[in-house]
């Protein structure tokens, strides 16, 4: 299967986890699939953060339960520790599961209501045994007070007890009892009220520092993403737009889709909105995806080379940036977008309803200020 190509990924020693040309496909009425994820490839060193940004339903739930085989992957393979987790038995599985825990959107419908708390982030151990003997009863009782929370009244108390962003913590407490290395965020601060997502993404932060965690962090909120990642990988559709270092991708995005999502950030001081044409339209269907281009139905750059060949993920400049656009954005100045032999774009549309939250950027941009890189 065409995909768009592995010339981003690394090589080295560093890297924990590597995705070569990911495939899942759903079933969909009598003869149709749909086409969720389509050949997408991806590393991710230990100790760094990716960050996967997209808008809602292009797949970035799909890629990560694929990885822990959560289905198993309708094709590619899943590289941990130099084996391949899309070939292993379901006993091998079970040996390596613990290393990889996920953390999910809703922390109270994640979390076993009629259970105390306490209970609930020691329960892993019984489930899937305690890898290193290391996480004694007084290792839980670290474990909750790490997230911020009391050992003592986490033992009378049960989930609906607590505020969303407690139940978060509880999550990430529940996650760290086995001991992963590699933890998979999706959407964890998508659900929690704007005061408190800042406060969990510190968190989060803290444990990765304190335990020597590798993340991967899902979330349709470019501003959440940029705070909080080392690398990024921008999905359209189940296909890699751009990937590569946060800070080159975020100062010269390269790919249109990366451009009209930054451009539709409410933010006064948003340099991309003059720059960016914004998105038109729906997300197309994943069961009959556009030819070539997935993204050309949408982009306001678009020529006939766009709608008949699917782009190869090329290195933008010398640094780590890849992008798989025929006609890559170069942003020469701050304020100046050039694209050459490009049309006129048309005029912009209103952007999609979840694309972005306003009110977030806000208060994610003061917790950047004050906390992060
Ligand atoms: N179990 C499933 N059966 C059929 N379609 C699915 C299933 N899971 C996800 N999809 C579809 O796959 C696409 C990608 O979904 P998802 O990975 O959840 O997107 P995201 O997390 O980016 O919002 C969507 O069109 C979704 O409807
Ligand atoms: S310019 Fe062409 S290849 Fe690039 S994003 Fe637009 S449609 Fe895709
Ligand atoms: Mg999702």
């Amino acid at each position: 299967m065409a995909g768009t190509g592995d010339a981003h990924l690394r090589q080295g020693d560093e890297i924990l986890l590597r995705v070569e040309d990911l495939v899942v496909e759903f079933p969909a009425g009598r003869k149709g699939r749909v086409h969720a994820v389509s050949g997408v490839s991806f590393d991710v060193a230990e100790g760094e953060t990716l960050g996967l940004v997209g808008e809602s339903g292009c797949g970035k739930s799909t890629t990560a339960r694929a990885l822990i085989q959560m289905p198993r992957p309708t094709g590619g393979s899943v590289w941990y520790n130099s084996q391949d987790l899309a070939t292993m038995s379901a006993g091998e599985m079970r040996e390596v599961r613990p290393d990889l825990q996920m953390i999910f959107q809703d922390p109270i419908s994640s979390l076993n209501p009629r259970r105390k708390v306490y209970e609930i982030v020691s329960e892993g151990l019984s489930v899937w045994g305690n890898k290193q003997g290391a996480f004694t009863e007084g290792r839980v009782d670290e474990l909750i007070e790490a997230v911020g929370l009391d050992p003592r009244v986490a033992r009378e108390k049960r989930p609906h007890e607590y505020s969303g962003g407690q139940c978060q913590r509880i999550s990430v407490a529940r996650a760290l009892v086995l001991d992963p290395r590699v933890i998979i965020c999706d959407e964890p601060v998508s659900a929690l009220d704007v005061s408190v997502q800042a406060q969990v993404l510190n968190m989060l932060e803290d444990m990765k520092e304190r335990y020597g965690l590798t993340l991967l962090f899902i979330s349709h909120d470019l501003s959440v993403v940029k705070n909080i990642s080392d690398r990024v990988m921008v999905m359209y559709l189940g296909k890699i737009c751009e990937i590569g270092d946060g800070d080159l991708i975020f100062d010269s995005p390269s790919h249109p889709y990366t451009n009209a999502l930054l451009g539709a950030v409410p933010d006064p001081d948003n340099p991309y909105t003059d720059t960016a044409e914004l998105l038109e339209g729906e997300l197309p269907s994943p069961i009959n995806p556009p030819s070539g281009c997935r993204f050309h139905t949408r982009c306001a750059y678009a020529q006939d080379v766009c709608r008949t060949d699917e782009p190869q993920i090329q290195q933008v400049s010398d640094g780590d940036h890849w992008v798989a656009c025929h006609f890559p954005v170069q942003r020469e100045t701050e304020t100046q977008v050039e694209v050459a032999e490009k049309p006129a774009p048309k005029a912009p549309a209103a952007p999609p309803a979840d694309s972005v939250d306003d009110s977030a950027f806000a208060a994610l941009k003061a917790h950047r200020e004050t906390n992060l890189r």
